[in-house]
């Protein structure tokens, strides 16, 4: 009996082993499913099954975070724009091919590694593995060492200590770090640091795939001209930062001496490249590290009529006239969702979009001036003799939203990205720039004073009503009672 016992916890103890060291892997017939997580030798990262926070309800993703750390921070997503809906029926898996996709319930491919596995004695033998450094390898099972893909060279928004982010001399592939599209989104949003195309060695952020709007300058060997606090090491973390440049490739990737250093780069969703290291003591991410520190350095940084100013106290602010579109984003520091009027537009609340002239609901809109602007760069030119007549191409027209006149007339039509205020007089490309508002939105506006006198008036009406309804009812009772 006892030993009979004993022998079944020694079997149990064995089974718990044999789980606890397999968990490391994904390999055929040991797929990842829901309420499973692979966890690395060391225990620092993590993979499994995950909602972001923020994220849309539905929205399952398959990624990698910190093992150890209670604030949820995902490294690195699998299928970042192919979210699966049903994660309880479904798995991360190795294909017959020797690949490791995951499968959504219906068992169609949400995702799947690339890899060349015809080289590869038995492709169904190839195993995934999770390593310490929160690199996941795909290798044949028998030879670790044959790396055939591994997610540090794909790198998502986060480029963790000893990843790269490199240039392919070969093919002329740039792995680039895509941000987040939004906080709870991992789909590649628009903003990128990369190395630089034209092969100088330096690192550019880049929005939308073309327009470069940072530049770290060219690495000297010991820094980074334009950025010299990324140094190529520093004394106390141990931290250092490397640039190989050889036939095959050329990449940076950096390190730290002191393998308890927590620190990640991240591509953020605010287009700025951010450093940010673990604090154990007050369990918290700490920012070391932001670029380009000028918000307005980044474009379409504060969303759709959002307004920057550099210097001011606040990152973002939304026009006179518009508030946050999401206001739990701003208030976090998000502001790329921009901002929504707080009274509509007369015109554009005919879906026509054009004038209509009969009842001439266009002349409720007004246009406020703002001073000291940056001309948005996707301005278009018309031909209007003066501010008179560019204010009236700008009225007749339903989606354009502001105009400007500096001897040209300049109109902007639907949302007008990121608001660059506080520009000197005199610079060429800014001046008062004039923005379409409801006319109640105008300050001093006759609309306006009348709006306020209508709600005064109600006001004062409901008051009224109250006072007699009272009045009315006590009478009431009042019989009542003293009948
Ligand atoms: C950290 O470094 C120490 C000493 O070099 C080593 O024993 C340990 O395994 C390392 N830990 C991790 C998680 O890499
Ligand atoms: C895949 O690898 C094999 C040998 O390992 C090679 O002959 C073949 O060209 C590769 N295929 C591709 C598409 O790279
Ligand atoms: C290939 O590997 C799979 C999984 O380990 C195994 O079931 C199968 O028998 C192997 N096939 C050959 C031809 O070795
Ligand atoms: C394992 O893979 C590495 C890298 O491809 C190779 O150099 C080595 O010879 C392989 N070892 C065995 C035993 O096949
Ligand atoms: C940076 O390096 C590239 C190529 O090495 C060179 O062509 C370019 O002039 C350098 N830029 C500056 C600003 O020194
Ligand atoms: C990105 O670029 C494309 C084509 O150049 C353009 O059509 C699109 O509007 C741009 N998107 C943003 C968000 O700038
Ligand atoms: C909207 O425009 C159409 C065509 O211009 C016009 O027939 C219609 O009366 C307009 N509606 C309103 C509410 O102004
Ligand atoms: C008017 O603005 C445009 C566009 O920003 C600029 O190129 C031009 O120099 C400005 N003209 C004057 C007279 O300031």
């Amino acid at each position: 009996m006892e030993s009979g016992a004993l022998l079944l916890g020694v079997f149990l103890a064995l089974l718990c082993v044999g789980v606890v060291r397999a968990a490391d892997t994904v390999a055929v017939g040991r797929p990842l499913t829901l309420g499973q997580t692979l966890v690395s030798p060391g225990r620092k990262f993590a993979m499994g099954f995950f909602q972001p926070d923020g994220g849309a309800a539905g929205s399952w993703y398959m990624g990698i975070w910190y093992h150890n750390i209670a604030v949820q921070t995902p490294v690195w997503v699998a299928n970042r724009d192919t979210p699966v809906s049903d994660p309880s029926s479904s798995r991360l898996a190795i294909t017959p091919d020797g690949n490791l996709a995951l499968f959504d319930g219906t068992g169609s491919i949400a995702w799947s590694t690339s890899a060349n596995t015809s080289g590869i004695a038995n492709a169904s033998d190839t195993v995934a593995v999770l390593l310490d450094t929160g690199n996941l390898v795909l290798s044949p099972a028998s030879n670790a060492s044959a790396v055939l893909w591994q997610s540090f060279d794909h790198v998502g928004d986060t480029w963790l200590p000893g990843g790269k982010l490199r240039r392919d001399k070969h093919t002329g592939e740039i792995q680039g770090m895509f941000s987040w599209r939004a906080r709870g989104d991992p789909a590649p949003g628009m903003y990128a640091l990369q190395l630089d195309p034209s092969g100088a060695p330096q690192y550019v952020l880049v929005a939308n795939g073309t327009r470069e709007y940072w530049l770290t300058g060219n690495w000297t060997g010991k820094f980074f001209t334009g950025a010299p606090e990324v140094a190529a090491s520093s004394g106390s973390s141990g931290y250092s930062f490397e640039f190989v440049d050889n036939d095959e490739e050329s990449y940076f990737t950096y390190n730290f001496a002191v393998n308890t250093t927590v620190y990640r780069f991240v591509m953020d969703v605010s287009g700025q490249v951010k450093g940010w290291y673990w604090v154990e003591a007050t369990q918290a991410w700490n920012l070391v590290y932001a670029e380009p520190k000028a918000r307005c350095a980044v474009p379409r940084g504060c969303g759709a009529f959002g307004v920057c100013s550099d210097g001011a106290a606040t990152a973002c602010d939304c026009a006179r006239g518009f508030r946050p579109r999401s206001p739990a984003n701003w208030g976090s520091g998000d502001y790329i969702d921009g901002c929504v009027r707080d009274a509509q537009l007369q015109c554009a609340k005919n879906s026509s979009g054009s004038v209509d002239t009969a009842t001439k609901k266009e002349s409720q809109d007004k246009f406020l001036r703002m001073d000291g602007m940056r001309f948005p760069d996707d301005g278009r030119v018309v031909g209007a003799a003066s501010t008179g007549d560019c204010q009236s191409a700008c009225h007749g027209d339903c989606t354009c939203s502001a105009y400007a006149y500096n001897t040209s007339c300049f109109l902007w039509h639907g949302d007008l990205q990121t608001l660059q205020a506080g520009i000197g007089d005199g610079q060429a490309g800014a001046g008062s720039l004039y923005l379409r508002l409801a006319a109640s939105e105008i300050p001093g506006a006759r609309s306006q004073k009348w709006r306020n006198i209508k709600i005064a008036a109600g006001a004062f009406g409901i008051a009224c009503f109250v006072v007699a309804a009272s009045i009315l009812l006590l009478s009431s009772l009042e019989t009542k009672i003293f009948k």
